[in-house]
């Protein structure tokens, strides 16, 4: 919803083309990943990125910065749902536990933009709230494990 408003073009592109929504999700999730963080229990002493990991470590692993990571994803800053490796973010972990909830949440989100964008014209960031579009200011949960908005204020138009 947050993106929707600061990025008011997408609403009516998706309104037009749903079936481009699985990537805006992507795109959303890639640059708003609302798991920080992930840990991982170094099991055999190696090296990583020239950083020598006894076993027995444990590792954090900062999911929303691998998702700007340049060298995997270009301009990684820039929104862009149509980029060819748009589903190969870590926002939902990786390996032998990633989310086992991924295809549910996925479909949940698809479907809440789907509904939402059906019956919501003009969605608009109250900037009485969080300022004009080039002073957003958004408070987030104090928690480093998860990346939440404490609250979001919205205005929006009934779809006709
Ligand atoms: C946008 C929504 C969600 C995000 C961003 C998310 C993110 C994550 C992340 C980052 C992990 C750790 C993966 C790893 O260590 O590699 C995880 C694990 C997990 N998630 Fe989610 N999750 C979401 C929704 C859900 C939902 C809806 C469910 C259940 C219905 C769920 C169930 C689980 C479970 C059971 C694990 C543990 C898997 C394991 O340890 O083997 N998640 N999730």
């Amino acid at each position: 919803m947050q993106v929707l408003g600061d990025r008011p073009e997408y609403q009516q592109k998706l309104r037009k083309n749903p079936e481009g929504i699985p990537t805006f999700i992507e795109e959303a999730l890639r640059m708003h990943a609302p798991t920080k963080v992930d840990f991982r229990l170094v099991r055999k002493t190696t090296e990583l990125g020239g950083v020598s990991l006894p076993a027995g470590t444990i590792v954090m692993l900062c999911l929303g910065a691998a998702n700007r990571d340049p060298r995997k994803f270009e301009d990684p800053h820039e929104f862009r749902p149509e980029r060819k490796n748009v589903r190969e973010h870590v926002a939902f972990g990786r390996g032998i536990h990633t989310c086992a909830g991924a295809p549910l949440a996925r479909v949940e989100g698809q479907i809440t933009v789907r509904r939402l964008l059906d019956r919501m014209s003009e969605i608009r960031i109250d900037e009485s709230f969080h300022g004009p579009a080039d002073q957003r200011n958004y408070v987030y949960d104090p928690t480093f494990l998860l990346r939440g908005l404490s609250e979001l204020h919205i205005e929006f138009d009934r779809a006709s």
